[in-house]
C-alpha cells in the first residue's frame, strides 16, 4: 500500500485529495494540501505522526515568496518548527517556519563537488542557509568561500552552520550581492547565483566579481518556449555590455518548475571587468 492509500484508510478523505509526496527536514515533515477542513488536516497530521515515528512535526507548507524566500507555513500536529537536517554528512540547522530548505537542488550540489580545483576563492552570491556554501567547505580544497546573504534569518542560521560544522573559510556577509560585489572586484575564481526569478539582473555583479577565466553558475527559471535563446541571449547582453569575452561551458535543466516552465543552469566562463583596464 502507498503512503497516500494508507493516508486516505486512515483518515477516511479520498485519495484523490492527497498529495502523493512530501518533504522531510530534519525531524519535521512539510506537505502541500488542498482545501480542507482544519479538522480534516489535522486528522492528516496526527495520522502521518503515526505511519512515520522519525516525524516529531508535521506542517502544511503553502507557498515560498518573495524576494527573501519566506515560507508561509502552519503546524497541523506535533510542536516545534526548528531541527537540524542532515544531507551528506553536513549538518543544516534551521526553522522551516522561517526560512526555506532548497531540497531540490540535490544534484545540483553534488555536481558543484566534482568541479571545484584545490585554492579557488568562491562567492556564494544567494547563500541562504549555506546549501552550497558548506558541502564546498567540508569536502573541497577552496581556499576561501564568500557567503552573501540578504535575509537576516537566513544569515543568522547561516552562521550557525558555520560552527555547527566547525567549518573555517566560508566568510559570512549580510547584505544584498550587488551592493557587498563592489567590495570584491575580480576576486572570484568561480560564482554561485542560486536564486531565481530575475537572476539575470544580478549578472553584472557577477561580472564585476569574476577573475579572468571565472566560471559562473547562473541558475534562472525560463518558460520552456525560450529555451535556450532567452538565457543565452541574457548572457551575451550583459557580457557585451561590459565588453566582456565568454564561453558557454554547459547548459542544463535542473528540475521542472511548474508545468512548462524549467529550472536551468548555465555554466559560462567570464571575466571582470577590471581586467579590461
Ligand atoms: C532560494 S535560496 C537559494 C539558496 C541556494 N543558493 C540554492 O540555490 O539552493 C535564495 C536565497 O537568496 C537570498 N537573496 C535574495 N536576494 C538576494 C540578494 N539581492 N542578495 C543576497 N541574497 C539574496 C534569499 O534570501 C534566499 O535565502
Amino acid at each position: 500500500m502507498t503512503f497516500k492509500q494508507k493516508l486516505a484508510k486512515a483518515t477516511s478523505i479520498s485519495a484523490g485529495k492527497l498529495p502523493s509526496s512530501y518533504q522531510i527536514v530534519g525531524d519535521v515533515l512539510l506537505i502541500k494540501l488542498p482545501k480542507l477542513k482544519p479538522q480534516q488536516k489535522q486528522k492528516i497530521g496526527q495520522v502521518i505522526l503515526q505511519l512515520l515515528p522519525y516525524v516529531r512535526t508535521v506542517c502544511e507548507i503553502k507557498e515560498v515568496s518573495g524576494e527573501l524566500r519566506e515560507p508561509t507555513v502552519s503546524t497541523i500536529a506535533g510542536n516545534g518548527t526548528a531541527t537540524v537536517h542532515k544531507e551528506n554528512d553536513v549538518l543544516y540547522k534551521i526553522d522551516v517556519s522561517k526560512v526555506m530548505f532548497s531540497k531540490g537542488n540535490l544534484s545540483e550540489r553534488k555536481r558543484l563537488l566534482g568541479k571545484i580545483k584545490d585554492g579557488e576563492t568562491i562567492i556564494d552570491m544567494f547563500a541562504g542557509i549555506g546549501y552550497f556554501s558548506l558541502p564546498i567547505a567540508k569536502f573541497t580544497k577552496a581556499k576561501e568561500i564568500i557567503s552573501i546573504e540578504k535575509n537576516p534569518t537566513a544569515y543568522n542560521f547561516l552562521t550557525d552552520n558555520i560552527a555547527l560544522n566547525k567549518i573555517t573559510n566560508i566568510i559570512a556577509i549580510q547584505g544584498d550581492c550587488k551592493i557587498a560585489a563592489r567590495s570584491f572586484p575580480a576576486k572570484a575564481n568561480r560564482i554561485l547565483m542560486g536564486y531565481f526569478p530575475g537572476t539575470e539582473e544580478f549578472l553584472g555583479a557577477a561580472l564585476w566579481m569574476a577573475k579572468p577565466g571565472c566560471i559562473i553558475h547562473f541558475h534562472n527559471i525560463y518558460p520552456e518556449k525560450d529555451l535556450w535563446k532567452k538565457p543565452m541571449s541574457q548572457i551575451d547582453e550583459i557580457c557585451s555590455a561590459f565588453k566582456k569575452k565568454y564561453h558557454i561551458i554547459l547548459r542544463k535543466k535542473v528540475k521542472s518548475f511548474s508545468p512548462k516552465k524549467w529550472h536551468v543552469v548555465i555554466d559560462f566562463s567570464g571575466m571582470s571587468l577590471l581586467t579590461s583596464r
